[in-house]
């Protein structure tokens, strides 16, 4: 019983503590600013506190640089639009965290690595585009359990394995795949396996 009254005082405290979000949030702007070089200075007036929905609209805006953890965050964001700039270096597997994130965009860029598994978290996705980057590795076999997900593109990067069908894969058309010669596909449900073949 008492341990009961306790633990309500405790969930009491911590409904009625501030939130600390405004502190991650600096974290997170700082960690970018630091990391992204942003010729145009957009990064010094974007806050996204500021707009609602949350929302980080870089698009085109000339930045370079790396991405950096720190953005995983932001978790209010609903759209991360960093697309046609020339952002290079691995997708942080923080950006997972990102629970109400509805778009992910990072095409046209120079993103090297694989696609994060952790994107399979993102469960209000909608839109997911990656396409026109320099990715490797295979399509993780864990987005098809994004039921939301609308538009997702992958096309022109260096993507091997096969392609997913089952899931919010199965409305997905070629188009989504295109130039990525490593890429095999689709796969056929049941008669050949998922990781089967040479794919690093
Ligand atoms: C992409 O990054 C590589 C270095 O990793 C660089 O050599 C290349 O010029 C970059 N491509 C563009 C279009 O900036
Ligand atoms: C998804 O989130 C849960 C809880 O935060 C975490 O334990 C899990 O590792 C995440 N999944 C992936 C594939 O990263
Ligand atoms: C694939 O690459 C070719 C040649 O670069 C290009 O013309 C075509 O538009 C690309 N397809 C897609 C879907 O981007």
């Amino acid at each position: 019983m008492a341990l009961r009254i306790l633990s309500h005082l405790l969930l009491l405290i911590i409904i009625a503590l501030p939130p600390i979000n405004a502190n991650l949030e600096g974290d997170a702007l700082y960690a970018l600013r630091r990391s992204v070089n942003d010729p145009e200075n957009v990064l010094q007036s974007w806050d996204p506190t500021l707009v609602d929905p949350c929302t980080c609209d870089l698009g085109n805006a000339k930045l370079s640089g790396k991405l950096v953890p720190e953005l995983g965050k932001l978790e209010c964001l609903q759209y991360l639009e960093l697309y046609m700039n020339n952002l290079m270096g691995p997708i942080p597997a923080e950006l997972g965290k990102l629970k109400s994130l509805v778009s992910l965009d990072l095409y046209h860029n120079n993103l090297t690595g694989s696609i994060p598994p952790s994107f399979s978290n993102l469960s209000n996705l909608k839109f997911l585009r990656l396409n026109g980057n320099r990715l490797t590795g295979r399509i993780p076999r864990e987005l098809t359990k994004l039921g939301n997900l609308k538009i997702f593109d992958v096309s022109n990067n260096n993507l091997c394995g096969t392609i997913p069908t089952s899931g919010s894969f199965s409305k997905f058309t070629q188009e989504s795949f295109m130039n990525n010669t490593r890429l095999e596909g689709p796969e056929l449900m049941g008669f050949v396996r998922y990781d089967i073949g040479g794919c690093k």
